[in-house]
C-alpha cells in the first residue's frame, strides 16, 4: 500500500526540547482538522520537542475506517482532531487506548464529558456549531436563515455538503437532523435536499471553499469553517439555522498499540495545553478551544448565542447508531439518482 505522509522534521535542536529524553524520535499523526492547521500544529510540536512528525490528513470517517482496517497492526500513534462521534465509536470498538492525562483538570466540562463517555479513550480538544454559509454575490435576495430554506427550488444544484461516510461534518448534520426532526422526517428532509445538492464531497469543509469561489451558492459546514472563508475576503455569510443546530466536540485519541507510545503521550499532553490550542487561530481555524485558559479566537462563532440542540454524543457516537444511520443514508440518499 502506498502512503502519503508529510514528514515534518526537526531542522535544528531547540534548547532542551520537551521530548529530549524520550526514546521515540518520531510520531505518526492522523490529523482530521484542516490541512493548514495540521501542518502548523505538527511544526510547532517538532520545534518544541525535537520529535519528528509523520502527518497524514484525512477526514474523520475516513480516519476511523483506516484505524479499523489497521487493527492489530496499527501504523498510527495519535488521531488528532475531527468530530467526536467516530472517536467515540473507535473507543467502543477497542481501537484506542485509555489515558487519563494530567491536563484533564484544565479542560472545559464538555471536553471532560467526552473523555468520561468513552472511558477516557478520547478527549475533547475544541467545539464548534454546525450551520451553513452562502455566497452573497450569488444569493442577493431572501437570504436563507433556516434548514428549511435550503429546500427552496431556487437552490437547485446549488448546495454542497460532504458525504457522511467520509466526513464527520456531514455525519454531524445527519445526526443533527435526526435529533431535530426524528429519524423518518430527517431522511425525508435529506431526500428533498438531495434535489438541491450538486455534489457530496469527501471532506467536510470543501463545500464552503466551493461557495467562496462561486462554484456553489451554499455550503453546509461548521460555522467556523464559513468564518475562515469570510476572513480571507470571500463573500461568505455565516448562518446559524433558525430551527437550532448540532455541534461537534472535536476530539483526540491514542491509537491502541501504535509504534511510538511515548511520543504519543507527549503529543497528547501538549495538545491539551493552552498555548498549543492557540495555534489553531494562527492557521485560520476558529473553533472554541477546550483548555479553559486558551484564548477563544474573536472570530469564533459564539456558542452561547446559537440555538444548540442537546446533542446526544453517547448515542450518535455509538457503533450501532452510527453504522445504522450511515447504512440508511447510503440506501435512501446516496443511491438516489442525480
Ligand atoms: C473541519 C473543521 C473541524 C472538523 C473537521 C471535520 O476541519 O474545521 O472543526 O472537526 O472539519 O472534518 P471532516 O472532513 O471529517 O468533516
Amino acid at each position: 500500500m502506498t502512503r502519503r505522509f508529510t514528514l515534518i522534521g526537526a531542522t535544528a535542536l531547540a534548547l532542551l526540547p520537551m521530548g529530549a529524553f524520550a526514546q521515540d524520535k518520531e510520531l505518526v499523526l492522523y490529523c482530521s482538522v484542516d490541512e493548514e492547521w495540521c501542518r502548523a500544529q505538527s511544526e510547532a510540536f517538532v520545534r518544541e520537542t525535537g520529535i519528528n512528525v509523520l502527518m497524514t490528513r484525512k477526514s474523520s470517517g475516513e480516519t476511523f475506517a483506516q484505524i479499523k482496517a489497521e487493527e492489530g497492526q496499527p501504523r498510527g500513534d495519535v488521531w488528532w482532531g475531527g468530530t467526536g462521534d467516530p472517536h467515540l465509536q473507535a473507543a467502543q470498538e477497542g481501537l484506542t487506548e485509555e489515558y487519563r492525562s494530567a491536563m484533564l483538570s484544565e479542560l472545559q466540562p464538555w471536553a471532560v464529558a467526552q473523555a468520561e463517555t468513552s472511558g477516557y479513550k478520547t478527549v475533547g480538544i475544541y467545539a464548534g456549531a454546525l450551520g451553513f454559509g452562502y455566497n452573497s454575490t450569488m444569493v442577493t435576495e431572501n437570504p436563507p436563515a433556516c434548514w428549511n430554506d435550503l429546500l427552496d427550488a431556487r437552490f437547485a444544484d446549488d448546495i454542497q455538503v460532504a458525504n457522511p461516510n467520509s466526513s464527520g461534518t456531514s455525519y454531524t448534520m445527519l445526526a443533527t437532523m435526526v435529533q431535530l426532526m426524528g429519524e423518518d422526517e430527517a431522511f425525508a428532509y435529506l431526500a428533498k435536499l438531495h434535489a438541491n445538492i450538486n455534489q457530496y464531497t469527501k471532506s467536510g469543509s470543501a463545500p464552503i471553499r466551493a461557495a467562496a469561489t462561486g462554484e456553489s451558492a451554499v455550503g453546509i459546514v461548521f460555522m467556523h469553517d464559513a468564518v475562515t472563508q469570510a476572513t480571507t475576503g470571500a463573500p461568505i455569510v455565516t448562518v446559524a439555522p433558525c430551527e437550532g443546530t448540532g455541534y461537534e466536540v472535536g476530539s483526540m485519541s491514542l491509537i491502541k498499540g501504535g509504534p511510538n507510545p511515548e511520543a504519543a503521550k507527549i503529543w497528547y499532553d501538549w495538545a491539551l495545553s493552552a498555548s498549543a490550542q492557540e495555534i489553531g487561530a494562527t492557521a485560520k481555524s476558529f473553533q472554541v478551544p477546550s483548555n479553559g485558559s486558551a484564548a477563544t479566537p474573536p472570530e469564533a462563532p459564539k456558542l452561547a448565542d446559537i440555538k444548540l440542540i442537546d446533542y446526544d454524543f453517547a448515542k450518535y457516537g455509538s457503533s450501532e447508531v452510527r453504522a445504522a444511520l450511515l447504512a440508511r443514508w447510503d440506501a435512501e440518499i446516496g443511491a438516489l439518482p442525480k
